[in-house]
């Protein structure tokens, strides 16, 4: 696997190099991570995966000083993986100068994650478009566990006419239900256990609807509950369509429950399409 993190050196080598199929990642690689390069080689001729810890998408008070970074694992795992290259800019490669232009995504960027993390598509969008810039993929993969962020990545590549296909990428549990996400492993012991609460309330409210209920804000105030009690803040549990997350609306449109709550400083999301 080669390692680059100069523009003109990752441009050059991919000179000539087939269909290539992009995996953008913030490192500290887990097993989900890992399906995404495994997707991507089945999709093109060449794997480029990135590491970037994007200070755009952090806002004043998250955790970008304090976001994991294990640089050498992720190295090992995603040559593992049969990735071909790996573009590890700095913040001076990315962001020689101030970001002054930005892709400002429209409405979607302030409901659900958006209303509690101000900027943070805005953020994801521009970073996303420039490494797209850079790479020049043909395919790019990105996990639906951060589906939000897929529709806004996938309606940025629509409208902004950019020739890449966007792949969505399953979500992997642990066996007990817990997404894998790097974040999990700011949580002690104790929450580790109770994590998987997230995911059993999610799919709760999915066999509900699935059984024929259709007052969808009832079974989201039902899980906040649930969540409350159990020592969770919770930023919201949404029943929402599919197509552009907008309340529910026809009676067969697919519908996704999403939810984000934090269980003692550490913020979880998680989503299940129903
Ligand atoms: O999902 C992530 O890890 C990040 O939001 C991404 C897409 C790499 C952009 O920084």
């Amino acid at each position: 696997m080669q390692i680059i993190s100069a523009i003109a050196d990752l441009r050059s080598a991919l000179k000539g190099r087939g269909r290539v199929v992009f995996v953008p990642t913030m490192g500290n690689l887990h097993a989900g991570h890992i399906s995404l390069m495994e997707q991507a080689r089945a999709h093109g001729d060449t794997v480029v995966a990135s590491i970037f810890v994007n200070r755009l998408q952090f806002g004043p008070n998250e955790d970008f000083d304090k976001y994991p970074r294990t640089f050498q694992a992720d190295c090992d795992k995603l040559a593992a993986a049969g990735v071909n290259v790996l573009f590890a800019p700095t913040e001076a490669d990315l962001y020689p100068e101030p970001q002054e232009y930005t892709v400002e995504p429209p409405a979607i960027q302030n409901i659900l994650d958006g209303e509690f993390r101000p900027g943070h598509f805005r953020g994801v969008a521009t970073v996303v478009l420039k490494l797209f810039n850079i790479v020049q993929p043909q395919a790019a993969v990105f996990g639906k566990k951060d589906y939000q962020q897929l529709m806004v990545i996938r309606n940025m590549t629509r409208q902004l006419a950019l020739p890449i296909d966007i792949i969505g990428g399953e979500t992997v549990r642990a066996e007990d239900g817990l997404a894998l996400s790097s974040r999990n492993g700011y949580l002690s012991e104790a929450e580790r256990a109770e994590a998987p609460r997230l995911y059993r309330l999610l799919n709760e409210i999915r066999t509900a609807i699935l059984s024929g209920e259709t007052d969808s804000v009832r079974l989201e105030n039902e899980a906040i509950a649930a969540l409350t009690a159990a020592g969770w803040k919770t930023d919201y549990v949404a029943v929402r369509q599919q197509s552009d997350l907008s309340m529910p609306k026809g009676v067969n449109a697919p519908l996704v429950v999403l939810a984000a709550s934090r269980l003692g400083s550490t913020r979880l999301i998680d989503n299940i399409e129903i």
